[in-house]
């Protein structure tokens, strides 16, 4: 599978638009994917068939600002190649697996950009229905019993509340689901970054034994023999077979339409609207940019035009410590074998963080409480903490006002984002 190139997504986030408020949805023009979710109304996700010259929804499709964005890209990952760490070899590229469709963008809400997109992969109308499709259908797994849904629920923020997930025939991993909310935003995927993106990551549980546990060609074997797939991927990417490169591409696309913004916070901040979080919060959104209190800044960035709440980097925070002292899990540091990335996990984005305990790679801290005394505490001393994480000063006032903070980060889930009505 042809992976997407690092610096491309560096540098479109580099270049990305500032964010767009999203006016009210109107009535989707052309192809609508059925609408299940009741907070959708605030969110303005639409489809268009005809390009718009201003656009006001999540989707639609500025053929020139999209040409210039896959120029820039093309030419960054060029220019980047040898600083990023690309060995240079092309992947295994299958002949036909570009979607046919006319791309569409995939705008941000308020406090965020527009989703990277990578070039090879422009989502379509047409690829992020069928990745929807194929995010739901558990015959994608070995007893047909688990979709990518059943750990990352639509009902629970796109994870599953559970401390570790569970896969076929009740087996657990280690490491807890996260949240696919805003995942398209994040330079590479996984608590520790293995996956260079969606595209990537896609195939990993599938075939994972514990996750889905089911080979790759039987995935697809099952998939031909439904006689609604064929149609539809040839719609997609015009004649072939099906591949698991352009089932992977589908369930990027989909999941690039998983932006989740307009939060009180970023009514507050980005829309100044005063009155958009309670006091409560903008005192915790004091301390957590308090370099002398919560400095949480240092790694859930907050920007000018926008919030990640994530630096996409890799961070040592105790999490993963025994209390003996012993690394339950090395993290990033089996992928790049560098003493600092020890038990360092990827910095996940704190948006909807109330809709997704437990939290941290191994699902250790129940509450938003726990993670926030956590903190405070000083988090587990162990050789390769972070030097951002220190003993905080934190009266009790300032611990509530932070989770208040943190409950102002939910922001709405597109519309078209839940199982699709089966035809
Ligand atoms: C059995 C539960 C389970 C199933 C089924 C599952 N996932 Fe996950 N998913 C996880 C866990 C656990 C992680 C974190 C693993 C890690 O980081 O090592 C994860 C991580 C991810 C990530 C990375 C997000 C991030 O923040 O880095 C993406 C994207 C993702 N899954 C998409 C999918 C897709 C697409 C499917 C279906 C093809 C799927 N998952 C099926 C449990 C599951
Ligand atoms: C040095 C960087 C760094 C700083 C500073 C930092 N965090 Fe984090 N945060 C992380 C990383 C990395 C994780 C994931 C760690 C893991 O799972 O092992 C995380 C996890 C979290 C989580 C759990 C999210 C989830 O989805 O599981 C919350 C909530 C959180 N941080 C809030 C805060 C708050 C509040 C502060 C300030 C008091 C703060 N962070 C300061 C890097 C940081």
């Amino acid at each position: 599978m042809s992976a997407l190139r690092g610096p491309c997504l560096f540098g479109w986030q580099a270049k990305a638009r500032a964010p767009q408020k999203c006016k009210p949805t109107r009535a989707n023009v052309g192809q609508t994917l059925s609408s299940v979710n009741p907070v959708a109304a605030q969110f303005g996700l639409q489809i268009v068939t005809e390009p718009r010259a201003s656009a006001s929804g999540h989707f639609n499709r500025p053929f020139p600002r999209a040409f210039n964005h896959l120029h820039i890209c093309v030419i960054a990952a060029g220019l980047l190649q040898v600083g990023c760490g690309i060995s240079g070899a092309p992947g295994k590229q299958q002949a036909g697996s570009m979607p046919v469709g006319a791309p569409i963008q995939i705008n941000g809400p308020l406090g965020l950009p527009a989703a990277p997109m990578p070039p090879d992969n422009p989502a379509t109308a047409e690829t992020v229905a069928l990745g929807r499709r194929l995010f739901y259908d558990t015959r994608l797994s070995a007893d047909g019993s688990i979709s990518c849904a059943s750990c990352h629920d639509p009902g629970r923020g796109f994870t599953d509340g559970q401390r570790v997930a569970k896969g076929i025939r009740g087996q657990t991993g280690s490491r807890s689901a996260p949240s696919l909310l805003n995942a398209a935003y994040y330079p590479v995927e996984f608590w520790d970054g293995r996956a260079a993106s969606l595209e990537d990551q896609a195939g990993g549980p599938m075939a994972n034994p514990i996750e889905m546990g089911q080979p790759h060609d039987v995935s697809i074997r099952k998939l031909e023999a439904d006689p609604s797939y064929g149609p539809l991927f040839e719609k997609a990417f015009g004649r072939g077979p099906i591949t698991m490169d352009k089932i992977a591409k589908c369930l990027a696309s989909f999941e690039r339409t998983l932006v989740s913004g307009d939060s009180p916070f970023d009514r507050y901040e980005y829309g100044h609207d005063p009155k958009a979080m309670s006091a409560a919060a903008i005192r915790g959104l004091a301390a957590f940019r308090d370099p002398a209190r919560g400095n949480c800044v240092a790694c859930h960035l907050i920007g000018k035009d926008y919030a990640l709440l994530t630096d996409g980097k890799f961070h040592n925070i105790g999490v993963g410590v025994d209390p003996t002292g012993e690394l339950t899990d090395l993290g990033r540091y089996v992928q790049t074998k560098v003493d600092a990335d020890r038990a360092a996990f990827k910095t996940p984005t704190l948006r909807n963080v109330a809709l997704t305990a437990p939290y941290m790679h191994d699902g250790s801290e129940k509450t938003l409480k726990e993670v926030v005394d956590y903190y405070a505490g000083g988090a587990n001393s162990n050789p390769q903490l972070d030097p951002a994480i220190q003993r905080i000063n934190l009266s009790a006032q300032d611990r509530a006002d932070l989770i208040a903070f943190l409950e102002a980060l939910t922001g709405g889930v597109p519309p078209d984002s839940g199982p699709p009505k089966t035809e």
